[in-house]
């Protein structure tokens, strides 16, 4: 009993003490030996009893030890992780940024977004019917030399009608696309690549973006057109901006339009260097050709409608003052870290 009471009052939180425990009371020299030692002076009727209390205290001194142990463990890794100082600032990660492409693309589409148009998309390896015939460009039509194409090689299946395939020349493709594919009432814009077999310079790649618009419904008019092309422009460059809509040609619109921005002093965005004062043009347009209508089957006589298309390009080097258009297919992380803080 007293050897059990000893064995309690140990206290050992140390690796050193725990194991001067195991020696004392465990060991092959343990001080519990002896006593079994003395059982031959025990006499006979005691012997019983003496070995059960011998036995006892070694238990004890094991169910102790086991314990020591355990608490010792649990500190250890108390300790392990006192070490880590979870206040430290972290390592900074780096991040990337957008792309001034990307930056711009997004704000264009956010705008048409607010006001209810769908993203539509199509894709870049097109065939000859969607990219022209549908859009009211037969294969004789001068307007074709307007955009120089890159056709894909002979081993590319052919496309609706036996129609030859190649990169779209505009998004106006998804136009027809998306006029196959469902009745009006149809609001969508549609963001892409296009390609053009054009000579690479400072101001034009033969790559480039644009976003697409179509509004198709009952009467829809000029007017509409040229009030929702207003909206967008005083969205992105300002509310003072002023647009202005001069006659032009496009197979697919009838009357056909391109739109200018005034570019000035008076205008919010008088941080520009690149440019001077003037009338800038940004995008093309116009009533959907009622052609275009019946090619995709949709009622000429029964709806109207508008479309338009802006390169996007041109509109990042006017927002973001880069001035040659070949930076931003080259990747340069200089070039890209400056649009890290726009979001
Ligand atoms: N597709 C024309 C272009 O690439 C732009 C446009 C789209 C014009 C829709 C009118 C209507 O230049």
């Amino acid at each position: 009993a007293q050897l059990i009471e000893e064995i309690d009052a140990v206290t050992a939180s140390t690796p050193e003490q725990v194991e001067a425990f195991r020696i004392r009371y465990l060991g092959s020299k343990n001080i519990l030996r002896p006593l079994m030692g003395e059982m031959r002076t025990i006499p006979n009727e005691r012997k019983p009893d003496f070995g059960q209390l011998v036995n006892r205290a070694k238990q004890h001194a094991q169910d102790k030890f086991d314990g020591l142990q355990a608490a010792l463990a649990s500190q250890e890794s108390a300790t392990a992780g006192s070490e880590l100082d979870l206040t430290a600032p972290a390592e900074p990660m780096p991040l990337g940024s957008r792309h001034p492409i990307a930056l711009t693309m997004r704000r264009i589409v956010s705008i048409f977004e607010r006001i209810g148009f769908a993203v539509a998309e199509g894709p870049e390896i097109e065939d000859d019917w969607h990219n022209f015939s549908a859009m009211n460009t037969p294969e004789d039509h001068p307007a074709r030399d307007m955009q120089d194409t890159f056709y894909t090689g002979a081993d590319m299946p052919a496309g609706p009608n036996n129609s030859a395939m190649l990169l779209r020349t505009h998004t106006s493709s998804v136009q027809a696309r998306t006029m196959e594919a469902q009745q009006p009432p149809i609001r969508i814009i549609a963001p892409g690549r296009v390609y053009r077999n054009e000579t690479i310079s400072a101001r034009s790649h033969a790559q480039f973006h644009q976003v697409e618009g179509l509004y198709i419904a009952e009467r829809v008019s000029f007017a509409d057109m040229k009030a929702t092309l207003l909206h967008f422009a005083r969205e992105m460059y300002g509310e003072k901006t002023k647009i202005r809509l001069r006659p032009s040609y496009f197979p697919f619109t009838e009357p056909s339009a391109e739109m200018d921005i005034w570019w000035g002093l008076e205008t919010e965005h008088d941080h520009r260097i690149t440019k001077g004062t003037g009338w800038l043009e940004i995008l093309g347009c116009g009533m959907v050709d009622p052609a275009v209508l019946e090619n995709c089957g949709i009622d000429p006589e029964r709806y109207t409608g508008y479309a338009f298309g802006m390169g996007i390009e041109r509109q990042a080097m006017l927002l973001y003052n880069i001035t040659d258009i070949r930076l931003m297919f080259e990747n340069d992380v200089r070039f890209l870290r400056q649009f890290a803080s726009v979001v």
